[in-house]
């Protein structure tokens, strides 16, 4: 008899690190439904993921605070686990519209929980964020490094973990993993999927592809005056592929883990900003013109992972370099420029 496909629910399935996740977990054997509300993703993505891995996935076009939705969406099948990606992620909007950010991130989990306590799905894999971190720490950060997010999307996380993990404790059989990314960049090798940002990026390697691709003029770095080799802020980048792969690693061990887990998922090494146009010129063969410009408000100067502890418990390692970070981005962006801009 053939066996079946353990399901996985995958919420923000279609946006940039769920998209990666997707692949992986297609090709670790897990049947993918995608939850997404489409707010920071499109349509098209469910194609390009299902092209890599040459597997059909189910897309559930609504959004996690729709309790309705939700109780249809758990009706439909059973799963095994949840990949827990949808939120909102962008630092400054954050500030701008702090309850936004809350009803979106922290009550749409706990709406998500709740179905999943109903229908009895007890299995949760959440993204996290190394900006859960407080300022006082010294990197490398462990898992044990003392929390305190400075801004609302921070504290969104923050209370979304505490919230797992207090119930997960509250609640027989629940186990549930806590990923903290480092600074996730780059895209599928194939150059199908990939960050695509509304507007200009507030982040730093798809800047740097846009200046390298000439549409937009220069990057600003943000101050070279910290405490670091070339003054310049460094920051532990993770490929994007190796992240997805952390997910998968995690899935995989949550039986045997306690019922509630912390790893950070980076390369326990760390970049500076020039660095990363360095590599970035070299990469695309395209200049990087930048200007210093002043510190950007909550930057620390130094972050980077003590990522041991996946390695230990979940065998996970980040093993592509910033070399292939920027090769990845540089070939994605030529993808993505190629396509019309509602692709
Ligand atoms: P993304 O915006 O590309 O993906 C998020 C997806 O969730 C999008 O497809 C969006 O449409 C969907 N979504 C948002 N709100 C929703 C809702 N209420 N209901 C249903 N779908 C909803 O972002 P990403 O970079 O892929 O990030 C994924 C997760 O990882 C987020 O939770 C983010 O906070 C976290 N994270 C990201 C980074 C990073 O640097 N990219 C770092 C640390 C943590
Ligand atoms: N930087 C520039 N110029 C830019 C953009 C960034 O010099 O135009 C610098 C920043 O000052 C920083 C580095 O590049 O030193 C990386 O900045 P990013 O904005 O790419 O990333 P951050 O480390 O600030 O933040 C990222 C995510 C957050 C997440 C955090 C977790 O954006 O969502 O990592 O550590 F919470």
């Amino acid at each position: 008899m053939p066996s079946i496909s353990p399901a996985i629910l995958v919420t923000g399935g279609t946006g940039y690190i769920g998209s990666h996740a997707c692949v992986e977990l297609l090709a670790a054997g897990y049947a993918i439904h995608v939850l997404d509300n489409l707010c920071n993703s499109r349509r098209s993505v469910q194609g390009r993921i299902e092209r890599i891995a040459g597997k059909a996935i189910t897309l559930h076009e609504g959004d996690i605070r729709d309790r309705a939705f939700l109780k249809d969406l758990f009706a439909v099948r059973r799963f095994d686990a949840v990949v827990h990606f949808a939120g909102l992620k962008a630092v400054g909007e954050s500030v701008e519209k702090p309850e936004l950010y809350f009803d979106n991130n922290v009550r749409g989990s706990g709406m998500l929980l709740a179905a999943m306590q109903e229908a009895g799905v007890r299995r949760m894999v959440f993204s996290s964020s190394a900006t859960v971190y407080g300022e006082t720490n010294t990197p490398p950060f462990t898992e044990d490094a003392a929390t305190g997010p400075v801004n609302p999307y921070g504290q969104n996380k923050l209370a979304v973990e505490q919230m797992l993990a207090d119930h997960a404790r509250r609640h027989e059989d629940w186990r549930v993993a806590l990923l903290r990314y480092f600074n996730p960049v780059g895209a599928h090798e194939s150059g199908l999927i990939g960050e695509d940002p509304n507007g200009i990026p507030n982040n730093l390697m798809p800047y740097v592809s846009l200046v390298a691709a000439g549409r937009l003029k220069e990057l600003s770095v943000f101050g070279n005056d910290f405490e670091t080799a070339d003054g310049t802020g460094v920051r532990d980048y993770v490929h994007v592929a190796d992240l997805a792969a952390g997910h998968v690693a995690a899935l995989n061990a949550l039986d045997r883990l306690p019922p509630v887990r912390i790893f950070n998922l980076g390369t326990g090494r760390g970049y500076s900003v020039l660095d990363v146009v360095k590599e970035f010129e070299r990469a695309s063969g395209r200049a990087v013109p930048y200007r210093i410009a002043p510190r950007r408000p909550g930057d620390v100067a130094v972050s980077y992972a003590d990522a041991a502890r996946a390695a230990r418990e979940l065998d996970w390692r980040a093993g592509r370099g910033l070399a292939t970070m920027c090769r990845d981005a540089w070939r994605w962006q030529q993808w993505r420029a190629a396509q019309p801009a509602e692709l």
